[in-house]
Formats: structure tokens, sequence, C-alpha cells
């Protein structure tokens, strides 16, 4: 969620909460049986678990908080498992993160509305039972496998459709692609969960600061790899716009790039995982830059063809710097061909049409775009109009004509440029959505032949 809220995700929050609300003093009149010491006991476990929950580049987080709700529902009832998802209103991490209020408010009303459908399920199928036992019968596994399938489904679902309707994307997708992975993770957590609940009905409640302290644990270090990770990543980002700076030229480009390569992303339907690693690439596709002279990057007159062989190592010497930091294969594969041309005449394997892999597709039209707009004292400037006229000239000889198409119709839409969409100027432009996934497959399947290719070329240049 951004941090300016719009009307329809204020709407979404309030309705959210007010569900929850209802929900919480449905649950408390007709289950009743709140009990004190379940609430001390699972409060400051969740609050742990809610603290330290890490985040996904796959759009989730890893948290046990899901199981530990089951386990509190499954031993104290649903009545002190509602009300002790208050608890993470007091998560000091948000608060020192300045977490606006209305993601507090989501969250614990998200969470309220998934623990209190989950504990009506729970009871419906096991209606007699008494709190706190586990017994091991049809009957009470299915209770059990419902009930943590509804809470699966209602805490993902309301939060890909808060995502949805703040980022205006497709809600659906969004979950499909971000959430439906995270399945057999939650099995476990309800696996863990039955068993915590299992062991306090046995040995008594000393058992659960034994089983779930040492998974509070273990996703804190978790937590602490993942941000190391993502402080890394930043890292190189920021650096990459500290060296876009020193040239008024380039300043902002790389920003720009992730920019329009998000939003063909998203036309594409990419999962939120391969945009993240999209706009990763696309942050840093020119890193290579860094070892090439700044006298040729800021070069006001027109480049020698040695001072260009110099530029055309960049996309080379970007995938080593990111090979090093091990970033994913295919941010590194995009910073490599992102030079690549559809027609196979580009740099620096002579990669052609869907050899060349998407997301590098997806660069080299939006990276072309903005350098055209961009001036250059040695070069002449296009507008957005002509850019776009330029890419559609090119479409099918360097770029991608799905990826064109898709990138010309943004332009118009988004950007007002006005006929910047001219399909029937695209060759081969019609097939668009439907071999996407084809293509992406090639994504993961670089093959090390491609590589050789590219250092014998270079062996060769230099020769
Ligand atoms: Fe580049």
């Amino acid at each position: 969620m951004s941090k300016k809220i719009s009307r329809i995700t204020l709407y979404y929050v309030i309705s959210t909460f007010i569900a929850g609300l209802i929900l919480l003093l449905y649950i408390t009149f007709k289950y009743k049986n709140f009990s004190i010491l379940g609430f001390l006991y699972f409060g400051v476990l969740i609050l742990l678990a809610d603290i330290f929950e890490a985040p996904l580049i796959k759009g989730g987080k890893v948290s046990v908080l899901g199981g530990l709700e089951l386990a509190c529902l499954f031993i104290y009832g649903p009545t002190t498992a509602s009300w002790v998802m208050l608890v993470t209103l007091f998560n000091i991490r948000e608060w020192f993160e300045k977490t606006p209020w209305y993601k507090f408010m989501f969250n614990v009303s998200q969470l309220l509305i998934s623990i209190g459908l989950s504990g009506i399920i729970y009871k419906s199928i096991n209606p007699t039972r008494q709190i706190g036992a586990i017994r091991i019968d049809s009957n009470h596994l299915l209770a059990i496998l419902l009930s943590s399938v509804v809470f699966f489904i209602a805490n993902t679902l309301l939060t890909a459709g808060v995502i949805g309707v703040s980022e205006k994307i497709n809600f659906f997708s969004l979950w499909i692609y971000s959430y439906l992975w995270l399945i057999p993770f939650h099995l476990i957590l309800t696996a863990l969960a039955v068993l915590v609940a299992y062991l306090h009905q046995t040995y008594g409640s000393v058992t659960l600061l034994l089983t779930i302290i040492p998974l509070i644990l273990t996703q804190y270090v978790y937590f602490l790899r993942i941000r190391e990770k993502q402080a890394l990543l930043q890292n190189v980002i920021n650096l990459v716009r500290v060296i876009e700076a020193k040239d008024k030229y380039t300043a902002g480009h790389s920003m720009r790039v992730t920019e329009y390569a998000e939003k063909v992303a998203r036309k594409l339907r990419l999962s939120e995982f391969e945009i993240e690693l999209l706009k990763n690439a696309a942050y840093l596709h020119d890193i290579g830059k860094i070892r090439t002279d700044l006298s040729i990057l800021k070069k006001p007159k027109k480049l020698r063809l040695d001072e260009w062989d110099q530029i055309k190592e960049h996309p080379t010497i970007g995938y080593e710097i990111v090979s090093d930091i091990r970033l994913q294969k295919s941010v590194s594969l995009a910073i490599l061909y992102h030079h690549e041309k559809y027609d196979g005449s580009g740099y620096p394997g002579k990669l052609e049409k869907d050899k060349i892999p998407l997301f590098a597709r997806i660069l080299c039209v939006v990276d072309s775009f903005d350098a055209m707009v961009t001036t250059r004292e040695y070069k002449r400037t296009f507008t957005m109009e002509k850019a776009a006229q330029e890419l559609r000239k090119e479409a099918g000889t360097h770029f991608d004509p799905q990826i064109t198409n898709i990138f010309c119709k943004i332009l118009e839409k988004e950007y007002n440029v006005i006929g910047a969409y001219k399909p029937e100027e695209i060759i081969a432009g019609e097939e668009i959505i439907k071999n996407v996934n084809i293509n992406r497959d090639r994504l993961e399947n670089f093959k090390e032949e491609t590589w050789k290719k590219i250092i014998s070329l270079q062996k060769k240049k230099k020769k």
C-alpha cells in the first residue's frame, strides 16, 4: 500500500475494520470461554512473531503467526484466539517504521476476520468438543483442515484485495501468483499448530514456550538474512543513482526505465515475484558503466569506434558484477542481454527473437525509448511521439514487436503520447499475451553455450 491512500482503499480498509469488529463481538457472545492465561501466553508469542516477520520477494511474508493463531484456536477456542489478534496493534517495529494508521487498522481487521471465520468453521464441525482437547478422529481432523484452509484463504484474499485496490492491479492474479505457493508452508504450520496443541494438552502450558520460541527464533534469523540481502541490493541501487546523478543527461534514467518496465510487466500479467525481479534488473541494467571511462560517458561529441567498443562492454561487466552479489539468474541475464536486438544484430551474444530472455526484451524497448527522449548535446532529441514512432519502425528488427506494441499502448494511454499506438505499423504485433508463458520459461533456461559464444565473439574482436 502506498503512503497516500485513495478513497476506494480507505473504504476497503474501513469496511474490513467494521466486519472484523462485528465478527469479534459475534464470536465473543456466541462462544464465550475467554482465557486470560491463553491471552497472555499467545499475546506475547504472537506479538514476537509479528514483529519479526520477514518480507519475501515473492510478495508474501514469512511468519509463524498463522500457525500460532491456529494453535491458540485449537487450545483456547475462537474467543481467545480472536481477542489475541489485537496485540498486533502493539507491533513496535511498525511504530518505529512509521507505518500509517490504516495499515495497522487493516492488518488487525483482516486477522480478526480470518481467525473469526476459521473459528466459526472449527466450532460448527466440532460443536460438542471441549476447549483444548485434540482428538484424532475424522471429524476433528476435518475441522482442523477446513478451519486452516478458511484462515489461509480469508487472510491472503483480503491482503491481495487491499493491494489490488490501492495499486490498481488485478487482485485475483496477484493472489494466484503471490500467495498460492505459500499453501504447503501454511499446511506445515497447521501441522505444527496441532502438535503444539497436543503437547499443551498432554504436558501443560510450559510446552508452549518450548515449542514456539524455537520457531520464532528461526523466523528471526531468516528475518535478519532477508534484511541483509535487501540492504545490499538497496546499496547497489543507490550507487547506480549516484553515478547517474553525476551526469545531468542520465540522471533518473534507471528510475524511468524501471517505471516503464513495471508497466509493461503488469500488462503482460507477470507475477509480483517476476515484476520485483524485473524492477531490480531495470534499476541495475547499466551498472556495468561503472567501469566505463567517465570521459567517454560524458563526451559531448559523437563517440569514436573504439569508444563505442568500450561502452558495448557494459552489459558483460554488469552481468559479472551482479553475479558476484548473487542476484537471481533472470536479473543478471536481463542485464547481460538488454542490448540484444530482435533480429540477432545486437550485442554481446547476437541472440535473436525469443532466445533473448523476456526481461531483456522488455528492458531493450523501454531503455531505448528513454535514451531517445533524453537530451544529449551531440544527439538529436526526440519528442515522445517521435520516439514511439521510431520504436514502431524498428519493431521486428531492433525490438520485440509484441512488447513494442504493449509499450506504445501504455505511452498513449498513460503518458498521453498521442498517436503512439498504431498496431498496424508493427509487424507481427498481434500475438501479444498468449506466447508470454512460453517465452517466460526461457528465463531460467540459460544455456552455457550462449555465454561461451559471447566470450569467443569478444576474443575475436580483440584480435
Ligand atoms: Fe545499457
